[in-house]
C-alpha cells in the first residue's frame, strides 16, 4: 500500500510514524516533508500548498491513500480535485473546510447548531466594529475571518486595545485580505482544551483529549505561536464532559453542515474553553492539530490506516480506535526570535542521544538536511516527545532528552503539561 502524507512539520513526521506501526507496512511519500520524515518517506518536493503540483504527482504515482495535513490545501479544495480524480484522499472538501477557512463562517453554523461558544458579530465596517466595541466593553476578542497562519486573533484587555486591533484588520489591512471581515467576541475565561474527532460523514470518533501551549513564554506569557507544546490525555476534560462534546459539538454541527448539503469527512478538530457554564467553543480547524497529533499518536494503540479509511469510506460504526494508557508529552524547541523573525540553517546537535532514550521519539517540524546533516529550517524546528506511566514520568523523561538537543538560540518552555501535574497526576 502506497500512502502518500502532504505537509512538512511535527504533525506529518507523526502521522508518518504512526503509520510506520500499522501493520499494513504501507510505502510512505511526504510532500515536501523534512529531515526527519526523510528517514520514513520519501520526500516529494513538492509545495503542500500546490494543489496542481500535488494532483500531478499522485496521477503519475497513484498512491492508495492521500492524507493532507495542514489547512491551506484544505481550503484551497485539495480533496475536491483528488476525488474529482478518482483518488482516496483523507481531509474534508473546500466547503466543509471552510469552518476553519472563515470564522465568520463557522460561528453562523455554531449558531444555527445550537453549539455552545462565544456571543459574537461579524463586520466589515470600520466604524460599526468600533461602536460594537464600545457598546460591549473589554475583554474581549477580534478575529480576523479568514486563514491568517495563527496570528488572525487578539484577545484584548482594554477597549483601547480592542480599537487598535479592529483598525489593524479593517484599515491598515494587517491581515490582508483574511482581515477584510472580523468577528468582535465575547472574552471567556478558563482553561482550554483541544478535542479532535475522525469524522466520516455522520459518525464522529473522538480522539482523546489533548492541550497546547500557544504562548512563547513559561507560565503563558509572551506572543502567541503555532504551539510550543502538547500533553495528552488533558485532565481538565474530565469523563462526563466526553459524551456532552460528541452530542453538542460534533454532532450538531455535521447536522447543520448536512443540512447545508455539505459532508464532512476526516479530522475535525474543536478548540474548547471549559467555562464555569460548561465547555464552549473557541474554534474549529478542519485538521489535525500541530502540536497536539505529537502528544496523541504515540498512545494509539490501534492501527492508524483502518481509521483513515473508515473516515473515508463512512464505515467509522465498525473502527476500532484504542489507547494506550500512558500519558504523553511533546516539547517543543524552536528557534531564537520565534514567533518574530528567525534564523535558519544552524546546525543541530544531539539528536540520536535523545532518541536513544527509552520511549522518546523527536519528530521533527522546521529541519532540512545540509550535506546529511540536519540544520534548523523553521520557527518550530522539533517536537520532543516522551511516553510515560504517568504524566510526571513522561515529563520527567521529555526534558531529558530536550537537553541532550542543542542549536544555537534554542527556545523551549520548561513547562509543558504544568496543568496537568498541578492536578497531582
Ligand atoms: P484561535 O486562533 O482561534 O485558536 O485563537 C487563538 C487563541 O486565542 C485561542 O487558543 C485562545 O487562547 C484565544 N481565544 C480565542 N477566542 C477566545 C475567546 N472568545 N475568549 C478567550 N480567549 C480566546
Ligand atoms: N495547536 C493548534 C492548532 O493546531 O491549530
Amino acid at each position: 500500500m502506497k500512502i502518500l502524507v502532504i505537509g512538512g512539520g511535527g504533525r506529518e513526521h507523526a502521522i508518518l510514524w504512526a503509520l510506520t506501526r500499522d501493520r499494513r507496512k504501507p510505502d510512505l511519500f511526504c510532500a515536501p516533508g523534512n529531515a526527519g520524515t526523510a528517514s520514513l518517506a520519501k520526500n516529494i518536493p513538492v509545495a503542500s500548498e500546490d494543489v496542481e503540483g500535488l494532483l500531478a504527482w499522485a496521477l503519475a504515482n497513484k498512491p492508495d491513500l492521500t492524507v493532507v495535513g495542514p489547512e491551506a490545501p484544505l481550503c484551497a479544495g485539495l480533496v475536491d480535485r483528488f476525488q474529482d480524480a478518482g483518488l482516496r484522499v483523507f481531509g474534508p472538501c473546500r466547503a466543509a473546510a471552510q469552518l476553519e477557512g472563515s470564522k465568520v463562517f463557522s460561528k453562523e453554523i455554531m449558531v444555527a447548531a445550537g453549539v455552545p461558544c462565544a456571543q459574537s458579530a461579524a463586520f466589515t465596517d470600520c466604524r460599526d466594529a468600533l461602536a460594537y466595541v464600545r457598546k460591549i466593553g473589554a475583554p474581549l476578542v477580534i478575529k480576523a475571518d479568514g486563514l491568517a497562519a495563527g496570528k488572525g486573533v487578539d484577545v484584548c484587555a482594554t477597549v483601547e486595545e480592542a480599537e487598535t486591533a479592529v483598525r489593524r484588520a479593517l484599515v491598515e489591512n494587517r491581515h490582508g485580505e483574511a482581515g477584510r471581515r472580523i468577528l468582535v467576541e465575547e472574552f471567556l475565561e478558563g482553561e482550554e482544551v483541544s478535542m479532535l474527532g475522525l469524522v466520516d460523514g455522520t459518525r464522529t470518533v473522538l480522539l482523546d483529549s489533548a492541550q497546547d501551549h500557544k504562548r512563547i513564554f513559561d507560565g503563558d506569557q509572551g506572543p502567541n505561536t503555532g504551539g510550543m507544546g502538547a500533553y495528552s490525555p488533558a485532565p481538565v476534560m474530565t469523563p462526563e464532559w466526553k459524551p456532552v462534546i460528541l452530542e453538542h459539538v460534533f454532532d450538531r454541527v455535521l447536522a447543520e453542515l448536512r443540512r447545508r448539503g455539505i459532508v464532512y469527512k476526516g479530522v475535525l478538530y474543536a478548540g474548547i474553553m471549559m467555562t464555569a457554564r460548561g465547555p464552549r467553543v473557541l474554534e474549529f480547524n478542519c485538521r489535525f492539530g500541530d502540536p497536539e497529533t505529537q502528544a496523541l499518536l504515540p498512545r494509539l494503540a490501534s492501527d492508524l490506516i483502518p481509521a483513515l479509511e473508515a473516515c473515508v469510506d463512512g464505515t467509522l460504526k465498525d473502527a476500532h480506535v484504542a489507547w494506550k494508557p500512558a500519558a504523553c508529552v511533546s516539547v517543543v524547541l524552536a528557534s531564537k526570535g520565534y514567533p518574530e523573525a528567525y534564523p535558519k540553517g544552524l546546525a543541530i546537535r544531539g539528536l540520536e542521544a535523545a532518541a536513544a532514550l527509552e520511549d522518546v521519539i523527536v519528530f521533527h517540524a522546521g529541519t532540512a538536511l545540509r550535506e546529511g546533516n540536519p540544520v534548523t529550517a523553521g520557527g518550530r524546528v522539533l517536537g520532543v516527545t516522551a511516553l510515560g506511566a504517568t504524566m510526571s514520568a513522561a515529563v520527567q523523561r521529555a526534558y531529558q532528552a530536550v537537553d541532550r538537543i542543542a542549536f544555537d538560540g534554542l527556545q523551549v518552555r520548561r513547562d509543558i503539561a504544568a496543568r496537568a501535574l498541578q492536578r497531582g497526576l
